[in-house]
Order: structure tokens, then C-alpha cells, then sequence
């Protein structure tokens, strides 16, 4: 299993159906993240980022075509099946953070190992509290959602999805909502997720975002319009930005 890709989209078609109209979100969407990259999706809004990240962690499931992660054709396994495997499988951070109002970051945190029946109730605490410390938060354990920053709340979410130490982490604009400052602490504590040897795929609409991925994948019309190692990224076909050495 250890030789298994993180994520495999194989010819992945996601069609909306509202009433009788149907859109095709994703038109035959294929990529292979290895285990331990660090992945950008780019694209336009509408271009089909979010369903990618929804299909790769078994929140949804395609239309047409394979989503095989981890080795398991996630796809085509029922909703409980998926609800558990993705407790200890992936990490997911939101746009609009998503914590529970009524737990506070320590709770939230605790929540995952809880649901994924890992660890002594005394052990999760202790690794609760150590990853508000990675981020940056071990002051703040107690404090609630409402009584928390925006940059802080997404903090709380990355410790949170880091806390069932699932081998992947999905992030869907995980800097959105949030100043330039701590877009960059979320992003430098992706690139540490990344560290510990996480496969990490985040979207963006920030380029200068993306390039701190090993690899960017630009999606444009629920398709993937290019693929850029580090260094030069491509969007709508043109390369907008190279780098040197
Ligand atoms: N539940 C849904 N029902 C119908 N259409 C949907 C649904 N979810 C998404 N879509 C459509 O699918 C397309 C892709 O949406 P998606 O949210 O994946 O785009 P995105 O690239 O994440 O955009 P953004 O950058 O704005 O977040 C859009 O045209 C959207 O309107
Ligand atoms: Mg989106």
C-alpha cells in the first residue's frame, strides 16, 4: 500500500444535475499526486477546483471515472464507508474555516481523534495541545471560535487536520478569507504539514500562493489545462511567470 499514489483522478467527469439541466463541473479531469507532494490547484472561479478537492476526499463522488485514493477506489464506496474512511485518511481545511461554535480550539482539535476512536482521552489532549502549539496557539486553547481571528480560527482548522495524523491534507482556499499576513502562516504551516510528510493539495486564487507548491495543477473549464513543476506556472496556456536557476 505504501507504493500506492496519494490521489488518482482517472478520466473523472462531474455532472450537476439541478432539475433538468445538467452541467459538467469536471470534463474528464486526470492527474496522479505522489505520496508527500505538496500540490497547488489553480484556475478560474467556476473552473471546477472545489469539486476536485470534495471528489479527493470522498465528500462527493464522480459521475464518471475513477478517484482512487490511497489505493481505494473512494468513488464507488457508499457514504458511511467513505464518512469513515476519511476520518483517518484525510485532513480537510476550509474556505469559511467550518469549527464547531461550541467546542473550543482545544475541543475542536480533540474532535477527529475522538471520531476516529484514536488514543487515551488524556493522550489526545496532550496531542491537541501540542498542535496548537504548531500552530502557534497554545495560549488560545480555550478560547472559542467567535472569540478567535479569522487567521486564528484556520490555524485551529489545520491543527484540527492534522490531529487524526491522516497522510493527506486537502485545503480549498484555505487563505480566502484572510489578510496577507496570515495567508502566509497558513501557508508556511502547509509547507511544515508538508515537512512532516504529509501530501498536501491546496486550491488558490493566489499564484504567488501556488508557487510555494512543488507542483501546480491549472484547471480551466473542468479540465486540467497544464501542469508546472516549481518554478514557471502556466495559466489559460500562457506561462505568466518563470523563474530563473
Ligand atoms: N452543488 C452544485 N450544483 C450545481 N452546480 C454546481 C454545484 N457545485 C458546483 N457547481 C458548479 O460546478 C462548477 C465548478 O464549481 P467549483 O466550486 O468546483 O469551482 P471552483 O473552481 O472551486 O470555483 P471558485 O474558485 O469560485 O471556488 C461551477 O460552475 C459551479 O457553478
Ligand atoms: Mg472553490
Amino acid at each position: 500500500m505504501s507504493q500506492e499514489p496519494a490521489i488518482v483522478f482517472r478520466d473523472v467527469w462531474k455532472i450537476y444535475r439541478s432539475g433538468r439541466v445538467e452541467y459538467p463541473a469536471l470534463r474528464g479531469v486526470s492527474f496522479t499526486v505522489g505520496r508527500g507532494e505538496y500540490v497547488g490547484l489553480v484556475g478560474p472561479s467556476g473552473s471546477g477546483k472545489s469539486t476536485v478537492i470534495n471528489l479527493a476526499g470522498g465528500i462527493d463522488t464522480p459521475t464518471r471515472g475513477e478517484v482512487v485514493v490511497l489505493g481505494e477506489n473512494i468513488g464507488e464506496k457508499g457514504e458511511g464507508w467513505r464518512a469513515r474512511w476519511r476520518r483517518r485518511s484525510v485532513g480537510i481545511v476550509f474556505q469559511f474555516f467550518h469549527l464547531v461554535p461550541t467546542l473550543n480550539a482545544l475541543e475542536n482539535v480533540m474532535l477527529p481523534m475522538e471520531l476516529a476512536g484514536l488514543y487515551s482521552r488524556r493522550e489526545r489532549r496532550e496531542r491537541a495541545l501540542r498542535l496548537l502549539e504548531f500552530v502557534g496557539l497554545r495560549d488560545k486553547a480555550e478560547k472559542y471560535p467567535g472569540e478567535l481571528s479569522g487567521g486564528e480560527q484556520q490555524r485551529v482548522a489545520i491543527a484540527r487536520a492534522l490531529a487524526a495524523d491522516p497522510p493527506i491534507i486537502l485545503a480549498d482556499e484555505p487563505t480566502a478569507n484572510l489578510d496577507t499576513e496570515n495567508k502566509k502562516r497558513i501557508i508556511e504551516l502547509l509547507d511544515k504539514a508538508h515537512g512532516l510528510g504529509k501530501t498536501i493539495v491546496f486550491s488558490t486564487h493566489d499564484e504567488r500562493l501556488a508557487e510555494k507548491a512543488e507542483r501546480i495543477i491549472n484547471i480551466v473549464d473542468g479540465r486540467v489545462a497544464g501542469e508546472k513543476r516549481r518554478g514557471a506556472l502556466q495559466v489559460g496556456g500562457e506561462i505568466v511567470h518563470e523563474e530563473k536557476g
